[in-house]
């Protein structure tokens, strides 16, 4: 493995690790932790930013680099590309469905914000990409010529989906912080420095793709 793989991966991984704390700790410590079901609709409510940043996001994100960041051969490659995407795929699509329950527990109309129109259509666009890049890669039949067709593209939707996940979540956590009146002190820091690791970790992968680090 090249030594600028090995700086991006683990800068990466270190990214991964302060955001999955920093949520934790807002969502279980600040927050009160979570429910699938419970007389307290918030508990509901927290699990919709946990599955979304640390299931959809960092998953993507993990999938995304897969192909810089792990020594392994071409086939292993796809597997674990197309695994990573599956678990993200499966918390987004549990994530959205926690906050629309959530929403129907409180009697809260849906789909009347920015934020869930951006944030819907990420999913919408993830889940076709995935599609079309099952059909394109996975299934033997397709002709080489049209893969080599496809993968330019595939990359490109992929980084363009990837920053909307990236713009979904950073408006979700500045309306949270509206909501919930936050200006000084101590959990309006704890939020906006989670704001920023996740811009981080959007800036860092998506570098990692565009970037000429060796391919395997
Ligand atoms: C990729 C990430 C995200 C996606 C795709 C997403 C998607 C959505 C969707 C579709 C809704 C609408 C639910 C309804 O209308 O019933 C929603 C609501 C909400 N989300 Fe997110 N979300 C994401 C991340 C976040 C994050 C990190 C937070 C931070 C706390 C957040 C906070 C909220 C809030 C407060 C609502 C209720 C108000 C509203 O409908 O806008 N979201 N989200
Ligand atoms: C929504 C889900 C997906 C997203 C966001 C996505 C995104 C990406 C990105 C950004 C790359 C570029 C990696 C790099 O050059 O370092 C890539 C490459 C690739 N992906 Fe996906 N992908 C998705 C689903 C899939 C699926 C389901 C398959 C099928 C196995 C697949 C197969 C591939 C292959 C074969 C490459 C290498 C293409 C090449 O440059 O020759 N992807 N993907």
């Amino acid at each position: 493995m090249a030594k600028n793989q090995i700086t991006v991966t683990i800068f990466t991984q270190l990214i991964v690790i302060s955001i999955t704390t920093l949520l934790l700790y807002w969502l279980i410590k600040l927050r009160g932790g979570f429910a699938f079901t419970s007389d307290d609709k918030m508990k509901i409510f927290n699990l919709h930013p946990l599955l979304m940043v640390v299931g959809f996001i960092v998953f993507s994100g993990e999938a995304m680099i897969t192909y810089k960041a792990i020594p392994a051969m071409r086939p292993t490659l796809k597997i674990i590309h197309l695994i990573f995407h599956m678990i993200a795929l499966a918390s987004g699509i549990l994530g959205v469905y926690v906050v629309f329950k959530y929403h129907n527990e409180r009697s809260i109309p849906h789909m009347y914000t920015l934020h869930s129109w951006i944030g819907l259509s990420t999913i919408c666009l993830f889940g076709l990409q995935m599609l079309v890049g099952i059909a394109t890669f996975l299934f033997p039949g397709a002709e080489s010529t049209t893969r080599e067709r496809i993968a330019p593209w595939h990359v490109s939707f992929g980084v363009v989906i990837f920053s909307m996940a990236i713009l979904s979540a950073e408006i979700g956590l500045t309306e949270k912080f509206i909501f919930q009146k936050l200006q000084e002190g101590h959990e309006a820091l704890v939020v906006n420095f989670i704001g920023l690791l996740v811009l981080l970790l959007g800036i860092v992968v998506g570098l990692t793709v565009v970037l000429p680090l060796r391919k395997k």
